[in-house]
């Protein structure tokens, strides 16, 4: 079953089994506002309800993946208890961190902020020649919010993940390899091509077996090992 779908601030594809998400604010670098974040939560509700799709891909419209949060919304909620309040009625950032089906990053340009942050909570990333990544929320006076002070030590040496987050210095795509951050580094290219190969190659397993072993891994990282391996145990006796 295919279908594209146009949020004001989001293209969502769904095709053979693989929904592309785009996020489209081009002319300010995919910065993440607010109707993002709505659009993006919609986006999930529809993956989430279409049994036929078994993997999502996250990519950027124009000439970046995302510059991150939308800066020119920071500080415009009415009151800390009713951004705090929006937070709680829709955790985006919680519910990628839960979300039951494999998520890919093809990423081009820059990723930075919560636009990096999105990538962390994704299972792949991929990136072209020309990505950046960075966190540059302390240098602008502020911490990351989108799981990235979590994530990022979870994803790469956690002494590495300091040097991100203090210094606020974007890496580079080769860097980004180098540091274990990306699973792959090519031409823009093939940036798609294989970012769709990736999900092709998960599609390949049995859906069961690659759904129990993601959540083996996800649900036991943060476990003490007796803990974990009880887990994996349980979640292994689902299966025939
Ligand atoms: N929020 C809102 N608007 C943003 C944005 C953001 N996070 N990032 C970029 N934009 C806008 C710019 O204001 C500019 O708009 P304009 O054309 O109306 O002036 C447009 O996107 C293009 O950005 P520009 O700065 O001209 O591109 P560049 O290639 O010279 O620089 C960056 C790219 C990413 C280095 C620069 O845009 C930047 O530093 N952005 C902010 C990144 C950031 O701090 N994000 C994290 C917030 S916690």
């Amino acid at each position: 079953m295919a279908g594209m779908t146009a949020f004001d601030t989001l293209d969502y594809e769904a095709r053979d089994r693989i929904a592309w998400l785009t996020l489209s604010r081009p002319t300010v670098l995919n910065a993440l506002n607010l109707q993002m974040r709505d659009d993006l939560w919609a986006a999930l509700d529809a993956a989430e309800a279409n049994p036929e799709i078994a993997v999502l891909i996250f990519k950027g419209a124009g000439s970046s993946f995302s510059a991150g949060a939308d800066i020119t919304e920071f500080g415009t909620a009415p009151s800390i208890e009713a951004a705090r309040q929006a937070r709680l009625q829709r955790d985006l950032w919680g519910r990628l961190a839960t979300f039951d089906k494999p998520l890919i990053a093809a990423v081009h340009g820059y990723a930075l902020g919560a636009g990096c942050e999105l990538t962390l909570l994704c299972d792949f990333r991929l990136a072209s020649e020309d990505a950046r990544f960075g966190l540059p929320e302390v240098n602008l006076g502020y911490i990351p919010t989108a799981g990235g002070t979590q994530t990022l030590p979870r994803t790469i040496p956690p002494g590495l993940a300091l040097d991100m987050l203090l210094t606020a210095q974007p890496i580079d795509a080769s860097t980004a390899l180098e540091r274990g951050l990306v699973h792959w580094v090519g031409p823009i290219d093939s940036l798609y091509t294989e970012a769709e190969a990736y999900a092709r190659r998960l599609l390949a397993q049995p859906p069961e077996a690659l759904r129990l072993a993601r959540r083996a891994l996800r649900e036991t990282a943060d476990l003490p090992l007796p803990q974990a391996l009880a887990l994996e145990a349980r979640l292994r006796a689902q299966l025939p």
